[in-house]
């Protein structure tokens, strides 16, 4: 018995949106060797051509979709070929996002289009293409959103990141209230400071090794550390969960700091 089966995730399909790098890759490695078929989404096919190859040698099933989650027709089309390969995806790993460094009387109006096309509007549209199709086939499913700390606090510097990730915060609670009747829960996860291409060159700053010393536990977090709220989320072990946004991130949000 692998340690993954207790979450029962075998038979499932599941779209992990910017799965070709950071916490996207992960999660999609995670439920894979939870067993589920991964759709890996994201616009580097090449990126996902590779992670592909190495879920498949693990004895994983993964299949490869070109999208751009700000355009609608990439994503339905993304969505109807990973029916017709592995099946609807009942498992949305709402994951594709940016951040830009800019303040609020900095930021361009270029940046900021660009912030909540990608972390808010994207989402909406990538979730509603998914539920009409549960709605229809009458199938259960449960969407994770991937939030931020920031969507339940504030920091300086990336005003349109932080106005973004609350949009998604309250995005996954008025989806879980209104989606509840089809069986459809909605959840966030809410990760602290992980290393990834996003914030690798901040994270690396004294600034940014100022605010790790900040989190009560001393430390980034590391990709497994997100392993126990994904695998919860996407199981029936979390069945009576919905509109619930779970902070990962060391006891940062409780420090004050
Ligand atoms: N790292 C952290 O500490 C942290 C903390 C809190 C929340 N998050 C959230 O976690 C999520 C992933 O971030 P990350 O840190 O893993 O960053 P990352 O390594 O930069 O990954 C971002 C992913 O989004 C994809 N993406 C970007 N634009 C896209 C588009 N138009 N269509 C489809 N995919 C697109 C990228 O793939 P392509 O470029 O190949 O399209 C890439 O796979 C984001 O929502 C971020 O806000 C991260």
């Amino acid at each position: 018995m692998s340690e993954y089966d207790y979450f029962r995730l075998k038979g499932h399909t599941a779209l992990i949106t910017g799965a070709s790098s950071g916490l996207g890759k992960h999660f999609a490695e995670t439920l894979a060797a939870a067993g589920c078929i991964v759709g890996l989404a994201a616009r580097r096919t090449e990126k996902l051509v590779e992670l592909a190859g190495n879920i498949e040698a693990q004895g994983g099933t993964a299949i490869v979709l070109q999208m751009d989650v700000t355009d609608i027709k990439t994503v339905d089309a993304g969505l109807t070929r990973l029916t017709e390969v592995a099946g609807l995806p009942t498992i949305l790993i709402n994951n594709a996002g940016t951040a830009a460094p800019a303040s609020f009387l900095d930021a361009s109006p270029e940046q900021t289009a660009d912030v909540f096309a990608l972390n808010q509007t994207a989402p909406w549209h990538v979730a509603q293409s998914l539920c009409r199709r549960l709605v229809d086939a009458k199938t259960a499913g449960s969407i994770i959103n991937i939030a931020s700390i920031t969507g339940l606090r504030t920091i300086g510097g990336a005003a349109s990141y932080v106005v973004s990730k609350a949009a998604l915060v309250q995005m996954t609670k008025v989806l879980a209230l209104e989606l509840a009747r089809h069986n459809i829960r909605v959840n966030a996860i809410a990760p602290g400071y992980f290393e990834t291409d996003l914030n690798r060159d901040f994270l690396q700053s004294e600034a940014g090794q100022k605010i790790i010393r900040r989190v009560p536990m001393r430390r980034s977090g590391s990709m497994e550390d997100l392993d126990g709220a994904l695998l919860l989320l996407a199981s029936e072990r979390s069945r009576f969960m919905t509109g619930n946004v779970i902070p990962v991130d060391g006891g940062h949000l409780v420090s004050g700091l």
